[in-house]
């Protein structure tokens, strides 16, 4: 026990915190032993869990002033714009901020596919970040259609429409989760019920998340196991602290840029006019962050088989730990998989860009083509590469490399032996 540690003084305070250790709880999260060499993508977990509260708060502030009714749903969110004080300010960190969201997530997902932090033992971990982030695209799907703009409107047409391809049931499974026979007023208030408890799911599962952290405790850039605390860790507080905190203020200067100079660039104008069954938008598109998905939908002539693919890209992630066979983490020593991830980044990033674009002539090869090498890459790529590529040899230690003498002593554990 340190000097520094917390130890509840008042009667009471002893009392409660032997039946439920709350109030020492910070002592083990000040502690925690951090691996040393952290790089700044660890810092977008902390990130995360602003952004979701952020979420949560401007969520709550604009529910208190709008209106979930197929007829005044649309005035209720200009009302929130001009009238309400700061409500403006509101809105637009709620709609920016679910971008900002993604964009943070992304960053995760990938700095995690990176460094092969969802591998033994972490798997746990990743699976509820999955959940995490498929509720959060139905969440932030579903916030879509609120303001009941036009895009709003066929953008729900569009998607709740791909559950009529299930055979047989299909058509009474749209019409149930439609509460009708369109998009109508019960469909929205249903989206607003939904929407509103979804965060608080998420929340729970972060929570759940971070406990799986702390049990084998993180992953680092060389991704190798290491003693905890010994010479390679550092306690969380102040160390992490202070650097995820630097990390939020850099991420909240491009947060406040979107807000204040830009707030609507990430949105689609149509959505400013109100909802109108009778008239198609020319292209309906979704938000940026579910167009790699809308393109593997899109790039699949057959309906039903389009939905399963859009499913079954998510369903790989998933599934991912176990795709990926090779017994060394990090993309640092294996330069077969590192060239196959930036492949892989590519791939999404083209995905993105066929997504948003007409599904016709050379898009539509491109994005059948960038569908294919997606599945090929977890599904061939990186069982093969499990077993065939030649990886470099591992440092002992993190402190090795860098104070162990030569780098040839340090690194002479071998690869199977992690
Ligand atoms: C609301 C969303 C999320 C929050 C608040 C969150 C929070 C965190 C935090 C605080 C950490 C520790 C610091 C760090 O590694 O950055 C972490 C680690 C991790 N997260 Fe998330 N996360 C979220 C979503 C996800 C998603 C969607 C995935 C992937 C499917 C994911 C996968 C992981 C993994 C594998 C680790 C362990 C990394 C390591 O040990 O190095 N997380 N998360």
């Amino acid at each position: 026990m340190s000097d520094h540690e917390y130890t509840p003084k008042s009667k009471l305070g002893k009392w409660f915190n032997d039946r439920l250790p709350l109030l020492t709880l910070s002592n083990h999260l000040q502690e925690y032993p951090t691996p040393k060499n952290l790089n700044y993508w660890w810092t977008f977990g902390g990130i995360l869990t602003f952004c979701l509260i952020t979420q949560i708060v401007t969520g709550l502030i604009l529910a208190m002033h709008y209106v979930a009714s197929a007829d005044l749903a649309f005035g209720s969110v200009e009302h929130i714009m001009r009238d309400v004080n700061y409500g403006w300010l509101m809105r637009y960190v709620h709609a920016n901020g679910a971008s900002m969201f993604f964009l943070a997530v992304y960053i995760h997902i990938f700095r995690s596919l990176y460094y092969g932090s969802y591998k033994s033992p972490r798997e746990v971990i990743w699976i509820i970040g999955m959940i995490i982030y498929f509720l959060m695209m139905a969440t932030a799907f579903m916030g879509y259609v609120l303001p009941w703009g036009q895009m709003s409107f066929w953008g729900a047409t569009v998607i709740t429409n791909l559950f009529s391809a299930i055979p047989i049931v299909g058509e009474s499974v749209t019409n149930w989760l439609w509460g009708g026979y369109a998009v109508d007023n019960p469909t929205l208030t249903r989206f607003y019920s939904l929407h509103y408890l979804f965060p608080f799911l998420i929340f729970g599962l972060v929570i759940l998340h971070i406990w799986a952290l702390h049990i084998p405790g993180n992953n680092n850039p060389i991704g190798i196991d290491i003693k905890k605390p010994s010479k390679d860790t550092v306690p969380f507080h102040p160390y992490i602290v202070i650097k995820d905190l630097f990390a939020l203020l850099i991420f909240l200067i491009v947060f406040a840029f979107f807000v204040f100079y830009s707030p609507n660039i990430l949105g689609h104008a149509d959505n400013y006019i109100e909802a109108n069954p009778l008239v198609t938008p020319s292209h309906i598109v979704p938000e940026w962050y579910l167009l790699p998905f809308y393109a593997i939908l899109r790039s699949v002539p057959d309906k039903l088989f389009g939905v399963i693919a859009m499913f079954a890209a998510i369903f790989v992630l998933v599934i991912l730990p176990w795709l990926d066979t090779s017994k060394v983490r990090s993309a640092v020593f294996r330069p077969l998989y590192k060239q196959f991830y930036w492949f892989l980044v590519a791939d999404v990033l083209i995905l993105g860009y066929v997504g948003a674009m007409p599904a016709e002539g050379l898009y539509l090869l491109v994005a059948r083509i960038a569908t294919a090498y997606y599945f090929i890459h977890f599904l061939v790529i990186l069982p093969i590469l499990g077993a065939k590529e030649k990886t470099l040899d591992i440092p002992m230690s993190l402190t090795e490399p860098v104070l162990g003498g030569s780098p040839k002593e340090a690194m002479v554990k071998k690869n199977k032996e992690i």
